[in-house]
């Protein structure tokens, strides 16, 4: 949430931090700004509402500068507005900071030091650049003990970079709970929230960790702590191909990102097979798997979702008790745990910060953690006991689709080799099952004109819809809920099918779309019941089966998978209803309002 760029070297400085706001626009779009300096002291600040395109529109090409810092913002504090756009200045000029993550004691803040300061902005953030200045000034401080002080002062999330004008050959950096890396380059360094902002410049980061100030000038980066000790860190090598990041001839990231799906399934087939072909997973987390009593699976929105797929396969496969959480909930409200609880936190950033507060109390009382994540580094990554990757490549659009299926392919490769080692799985066949998924997958990416023309047909004027289903039908229904409403603005409920008839169906009127998935052979003919009662009160039905399953006036039949990895394929046409109902509403698919991908924010 919220993108943080800098630079200082010999180049323009405004190309390359405009650059990397747009390779940050996922992180928030609702204001941008940039702030840049030259060796004279020439300062210039440029702001504006809206995406990055209306700010490069704003910025004066005939600046000159090679030094500065940039900013795009998910309003936290206050509406967007070119006011409340970063960067934030002091009111002497002199200090000028971007600023990603809350501070919490902003009102304390304010009222312990600012009074006598009339703040322009709405922000939380206007707080911290008042206060550095404010120590500067009356304690007659240098730039980095001012720096220190006031972020000593301050309670929350942050990852922020700084200008002081008075010395326009540094840049400042300081970071607690947001994420925040340093890049090295040959004559130049960079700071950005994600790698993907500055690949172009570097492939060499350094990461910054809590609590530290890195100070950044053309020849070199410094990091020390709040006691001043200088802290030595190697720089990794980021392996992001910059043509990952580009939409190629698609229109939408999304619309690529939902094609990329069989490959990314066929790809990680390969990276957790070992030399004799068989599916493989680092002993010490199949070890650690094994001998807990209870799973417990925390994430947030689209990956919790996949936790909920996650836990039917991990209890079928491997027999140990699994229960899934919702982050923000778990972390506040811990339920009882069992004797030897192992965590699995998924997350396709591997940054958000409800889950992160959950690892770091679990942490404290030293219970094992696994993160699935797409982004090797992350804080969650780091901060838990192991790592499995989804090697599904970068993912763009804000609303996940390949991230999901990824983690769901993870899971189920975890469950069938923690299940192999157990004993319980004599002939594992998982490497054949995702391969038929794969082709399965392909064929349903192939056959979009048909469901585009059904999102024109269902759910092109509705202003509400339901999907429904029972078991794993049940869980896609959720993901395919959420995906239809964060991307077309259609309220949308996920529900299970047997459910409806306990209240909800009395939301059903004439017109209401109500889609159902049946790939569950148990349940198939009570679902289809459920949504004939739909039916009956004049709702507009459609059915997603599998074949063997189907009948002959169902709309989309996917192909027979082994039904535990049905979610992988059944999501697909949910994916791309989603996608054309939003194109067909003239929606930005890729930056649906109000959201943001990386959700640093509690
Ligand atoms: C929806 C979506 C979100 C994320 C959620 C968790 O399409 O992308 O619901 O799934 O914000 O994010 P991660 O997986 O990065 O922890």
């Amino acid at each position: 949430m919220c993108g943080i760029v800098g630079y200082i070297g010999s180049r323009d400085a405004k190309e390359i931090l405009l650059h990397g706001l747009e390779k940050l626009e996922y992180r928030g779009y609702d204001s941008a700004g940039i702030f840049v300096i030259n060796e004279e002291n020439n300062g210039h600040l440029f702001k504006e509402k809206g995406r990055i395109a209306a700010l490069r529109s704003k910025v004066d090409n005939a600046v000159e500068a090679n030094a500065g810092i940039g900013h795009t913002r998910w309003a936290t504090h206050g509406e967007p507005s070119v006011r409340n756009a970063h960067p934030h200045q002091s009111a002497d000029g002199r200090f000028t900071i971007v600023h990603n993550g809350v501070i919490e004691n902003y009102q304390e803040v304010k009222d312990a030091y600012l009074e006598h300061v009339d703040l322009v902005s709405e922000t939380d953030t206007e707080i911290i650049v008042q206060l550095i200045a404010w120590f500067a000034e009356t304690e007659d401080l240098d730039t980095v003990s001012a720096f220190k002080k006031a972020i000593v002062a301050l309670e929350g999330s942050y990852a922020i970079a700084l200008v002081d004008n008075t010395d326009p050959e540094v840049v400042y950096a300081a970071k607690n709970k947001s994420p925040l890396l340093l890049g090295k380059g040959d004559g130049f360094n960079v700071i950005c929230s994600d790698a993907m902002a500055m690949i172009k410049e570097t492939n060499q980061f350094v990461e910054l960790m809590d609590k530290e100030i890195a100070v950044v000038t053309r020849e070199e980066l410094i990091i020390e702590n709040f006691s001043g000790e200088r802290i030595e860190r190697q720089s990794y090598t980021a392996e992001l191909d910059s043509n990952d990041l580009e939409k190629g001839t698609y229109p939408y990231y999304m619309l690529k990102e939902i094609d990329e799906q069989p490959a990314v399934m066929r790809r990680l087939v390969l990276k957790y097979q070992d030399e004799d072909d068989n599916l493989t997973i680092d002993p010490e987390i199949v070890s650690a798997m094994t001998k807990s009593d209870r799973i417990y699976i925390i994430a947030a929105g689209t990956s919790y979702h996949a936790g909920l797929v996650g836990k039917e396969l991990i209890e079928e496969m491997t027999n140990i008790p699994t229960e899934v959480h919702i982050s923000s909930e778990f972390g506040y409200h811990t339920p009882l745990l069992s004797e030897n609880p192992f965590f699995i936190f998924i997350s396709q950033s591997g940054e958000t910060a409800d889950s992160r507060q959950v690892l770091v109390k679990m942490n404290e009382m030293n219970y094992p953690s696994l993160t699935i994540t797409n982004v090797a580094g992350s804080t969650l990554s780091r901060e838990s006991t192991y790592t499995l990757l989804l090697h599904a490549g970068p993912e763009i659009a804000v609303a996940s689709t390949k991230a999901y299926t990824a983690q769901i392919a993870v899971l189920a490769i975890l469950s069938e080799v923690v299940g192999s080692e157990k004993g319980l799985i004599k002939e594992p066949n998982m490497i054949q099952d995702l391969g038929i998924v794969a082709n399965a997958m392909q064929s349903l990416v192939d056959e979009k004109d048909t469901i585009e023309s059904l999102a024109s047909d269902y759910l092109s004027i509705t202003r509400n819809a339901f999907y429904i289903g029972r078991g794993m039908d049940y869980h896609v229904a959720l993901e395919a809920a959420l995906k239809l409403k964060e991307i077309s603005y259609i309220q949308t409920e996920g529900f299970a099918a047997g459910e409806l008839k306990h209240g909800t169906i009395a939301l059903i009127e004439k017109g209401t779309p109500v889609i159902a998935l049946v790939t569950e052979k148990s349940v198939a003919g009570h679902t289809r019941g459920n949504l004939q009662e739909t039916k009956a009160r004049g709702a507009h039905t459609m059915v997603i089966s599998m074949d063997g399953l189907d009948r002959p006036d169902d709309h989309i039949v996917i192909p027979k998978v082994n039904p535990i990895l049905s979610p992988l394929v059944s999501v697909i046409p949910t994916q791309l209803l989603s996608y054309y109902c939003s194109l067909h509403r003239g929606n930005d698919v890729d930056k649906p309002r109000n959201l943001a991908k990386s959700v640093t924010v509690e």
